[in-house]
């Protein structure tokens, strides 16, 4: 008898998927990146990249979980047992990502109680560096940051909270809560920067089209590492959450309403960023794209010199902005540590309460590492590393092998099809099959290339080699090397046998 947990809904497994795809990365990852790429030209590649490669790769992830019935490793190695490495790659992906993205919640959520009396004061930047995370030297922990420190801990105890409770009454009641708690705030914040005084300039900067940049290859990498991130796909997460589902689920449809569900917020996203961008080059009588930054800085140094300027109830819409950030973090950090639950239960066959303890608990004391002075240089490092060498590559490696090596793409096709309404044709062979592998496989190669170039390899922070080495390189090849160690072990017998329908209980 298998004891495998299902959703109790055909809604609760759609809120769960796209709580793990909205994410950080819609919320501060995608306007300043579509702008970096050609504003209103980035959508091109966005939408082929989504099209292409996003929503073919969510239908195979889904096919593949609600087939095989297993965590990502032994969903994969029921497929084709040479391929199980791949599995247990993309949960040690996770497992990476969820030490550091744990991080960055615990921030928003100590920025929303600073947003009750706007403690970031008039110079946001000094407040977040040397006030706030107390940042220190790059390669030097520095000791613990206090400030970061407890939240941190509240973080992980909602997480582990949450995964502790199990699939349907803690995962999937989470994401029926946070999920539309976060459309409401995000669209008051959406309707009011809308409204605001020069968000019109800010909307002209993000849509006017750049097109001289639309033939720059690193605009189309740039599109495809937003997709997979924002998915949430060739992270093990995909294919952890469709094995929960029951027989009868329209697997096609599912991922059609998830990506397209998770774009629709991120252009929301997008237009609210701008909005307020827009307002706040106004406000201090400068060019949007001067006031324009990424990641950390545009939504804990920018985004508070936003609240502080607004017209009334600033605190209000601080609270707003950056919970959030924190429910849509926390709905994607639950969804990226049950791949190693997953993962592990299915492996040591050890109930989901010691899984939860022994894999989320590492994955906490892992992270208190980017809770110290030091943190903020180990993450921006770790997390590049891990998105173009982890997420990227291995989505690029997955595609390839179930297609070209194992030659799995037909039996899939056929699953999908026996439950969808819409049946996959030539459109999703093609893309999988071609369009994937040499736009992917390009961009790998060129981003190779950049790296190991010393003028141009993620040279902005100003990092030594030695650094970007112990915390880029060893971070990114350790996760492949870790997914190796794990196939070392043997499946119990008979693990790999897929359980029929009636074996699986509720
Ligand atoms: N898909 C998640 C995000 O966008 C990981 O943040």
């Amino acid at each position: 008898m298998d004891n495998r947990p299902q959703w109790g809904t055909r809604a609760g497994f759609i809120l769960a998927a796209v709580g793990s795809a909205i994410g950080l990365g819609n919320i501060w990852r995608f306007p300043a990146t579509a702008y970096e790429n050609g504003g209103g030209a980035f959508f091109i590649p966005y939408l082929f990249a989504l099209l292409t490669a996003g929503i073919p790769l969510l239908i195979l992830e889904f096919t593949m979980g609600h087939k095989y019935k297993g965590s990502a490793p032994l969903s994969y190695a029921r497929m084709n047992k040479k391929t199980e490495w791949l599995g247990w790659w993309q949960v040690a992906i996770s497992f990476v990502i969820s030490t550091y993205y744990a991080v960055i919640i615990a921030w928003a959520l100590s920025y929303t109680v600073f947003s009750f009396n706007l403690k970031w004061g008039e110079d946001t930047q000094t407040f977040l560096l040397a006030d706030y995370l107390q940042v220190g030297a790059a390669g030097e922990f520095g000791g613990i940051v206090p400030s970061v420190f407890l939240p941190l801990l509240v973080v992980w105890a909602v997480t582990l909270g949450v995964l502790f409770k199990g699939v349907k009454k803690g995962i999937e009641v989470a994401n029926r809560i946070f999920i539309p708690t976060l459309c409401v705030l995000f669209l008051i914040i959406v309707i009011r920067a809308l409204t605001l005084e020069g968000a019109a300039d800010g909307l002209n900067a993000f849509f006017t089209p750049n097109w001289d940049r639309i033939a720059d290859g690193s605009v189309w990498v740039a599109a495809y590492g937003q997709i997979f991130f924002s998915l949430s796909i060739a992270f093990a997460i995909m294919i952890t959450y469709s094995s929960y589902l029951p027989k009868k689920s329209d697997i096609t449809n599912n991922a059609f309403i998830t990506g397209f569900g998770n774009s629709a917020f991120e252009l929301l996203a997008g237009i609210g960023v701008f909005s307020a961008l827009g307002f706040m080059a106004m406000q201090q009588g400068l060019p949007v794209d001067e006031v324009v930054k990424g990641g950390v800085i545009l939504a804990f140094v920018v985004f508070p010199q936003i609240i502080n300027e607004f017209p009334a109830f600033n605190q209000f819409f601080g609270f707003l902005f950056f919970g959030s950030l924190v429910l849509a973090g926390l709905t994607s950090l639950i969804s990226i540590v049950e791949t190693f639950v997953a993962g592990v239960q299915d492996k040591f066959k050890v109930s989901r309460t010691k899984a939860v303890a022994f894999g989320g608990g590492l994955s906490a004391l892992i992270s208190i590492m980017f809770a110290t002075r030091g943190g903020l240089n180990f993450l921006d490092v770790a997390d590049y590393f891990i998105n173009q060498f982890g997420v990227a590559l291995s989505g690029l490696i997955e595609v390839v092998v179930i297609v070209w090596v194992a030659r799995e793409l037909k039996n899939l096709q056929s699953h999908a099809n026996s439950v969808s309404d819409i049946a996959l044709g030539s459109w999703w062979k093609i893309c999988l099959g071609f369009i994937t592998p040499l736009v992917l496989g390009y961009m790998m190669i060129d981003n190779i290339i950049k790296n190991l170039t010393p003028e141009t390899y993620y040279g902005d922070g100003g990092y030594s080699l030695s650094f970007l080495v112990s915390s880029g390189w060893v971070v990114a090849v350790g996760a492949l090397v870790v997914g190796f160690l794990f196939t070392l072990k043997k499946w119990e017998p008979g693990a790999l046998k897929v359980p029929s329908e009636k074996e699986v209980s509720k």
